[in-house]
């Protein structure tokens, strides 16, 4: 197949890019490198340095044809969402229908979404939360995300588009960046690694789902591979506060000093965990790696990277 990988520059879009090619795939990726690294880019691919946005895009869809698209291009941090909830429209909203209008000139068979199971559910009432909890997005990045999967809705309704969206806790492994949704386990181990003592926000007491990339990778070629529409939480339905992703870290590193409390800040949730009941009925899909094992990778990862 030959698949268009939107955000195949960043973090969680590379390792699909190159999980793809490893299988035999054809890749073309578009990113605009806003926060993606052309290091990043599989040098089998096509690459197109090109934003969602542009009127640009259908050139790549007339020329490369691809038959499918994983969505994971994005504004995609929560807090940048909170301070320019217009920017995070822009480019989560408009840059999606600007794709969405191309697959279905395209023909193209089906989309892959990246959402955000963090986001979409605020402050759910029940935890592991699934995927009948009532949504309430508490930040603008919430809301496009929530919005995306309507779009996605009636792209299928509409123009009979099969979709997935595949809403992720917070993903963290080699190749993150110290900012966004999961970037704490990278912030963290960045600076205990250069002897910085890490800052926990508010009281370390802020639980996660954390899913180390290659369970999300394969979440991805599970997507691809099934032929069911909808959205899916993939999560581990376990929680870790901030507390104990610094303890553990700490363990593995053998860092010597404990970590500094500063102010909580806007827009962090208190708890979020994800059942993912229905992506292991429907997708054949489970976290593989626990946390620990999936720390210890991070921390080689930086500490061979720097
Ligand atoms: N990291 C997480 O914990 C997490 C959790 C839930 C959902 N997500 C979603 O997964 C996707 C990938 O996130 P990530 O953590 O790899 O982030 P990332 O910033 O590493 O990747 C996003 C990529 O999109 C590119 N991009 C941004 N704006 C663009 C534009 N207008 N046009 C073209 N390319 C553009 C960036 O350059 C980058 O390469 C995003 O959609 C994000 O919202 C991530």
């Amino acid at each position: 197949m030959k698949i268009l990988v939107t955000g195949g520059a960043g973090f969680i879009g590379s390792h699909i890019a190159d999980k793809l090619i490893n299988e035999g795939h054809q890749v073309v990726i578009v990113d605009n490198l806003s926060t993606g690294k052309e290091e990043n880019i599989n040098s089998k691919v096509a690459f197109y340095n090109l934003d969602i946005r542009s009127k640009e895009l259908e050139h790549v869809f007339k020329k490369e044809k691809p038959d499918c698209v994983v969505h994971h291009a994005a504004q995609m941090s929560v807090a940048v969402s909170m301070k320019k909830p217009i920017f995070d429209a822009d480019v989560n909203i408009l840059g999606v229908l600007n794709i969405l209008q191309n697959c279905v000139k395209y023909n193209v068979k089906k989309l892959v979404f990246a959402s955000s199971g963090g986001t979409v559910y605020g402050e759910a009432e029940n935890s592991p939360t699934t995927e009948n909890e009532p949504f309430c997005p508490l930040s603008p990045y919430g809301v496009s995300k929530l919005s995306t999967e309507y779009y996605l809705s009636f792209y299928k309704h509409e123009y009979n588009l099969p979709y997935i969206a595949l809403r992720y806790g917070n993903v963290y492994g080699p190749r993150q960046d110290p900012h966004g949704e999961g970037g704490v386990v990278a912030i963290f181990i960045k600076a205990m690694l250069t002897g910085k003592t890490p800052m926990i926000f508010g009281r370390g007491d802020c639980v996660r789902d954390y899913v180390y990339v290659d369970d999300i990778v394969s979440a991805n070629m599970s997507a691809l591979n099934h032929d069911i529409c909808g959205a899916f939480n993939i999560g581990t339905s376990r929680g870790t506060d901030v507390k104990e992703v610094f303890d553990t870290l700490k363990r593995i590193i053998d860092f010597p000093k404990d970590c500094e409390y500063g102010p909580a800040r806007e827009g962090d949730l208190k708890r979020s965990i994800l059942s993912f009941d229905k992506a292991q009925k429907a997708l054949s899909w489970e976290a593989r790696i626990s946390l620990d094992k999936g720390f210890e990778k991070t921390v080689e990862f930086f500490r061979k990277n720097g």
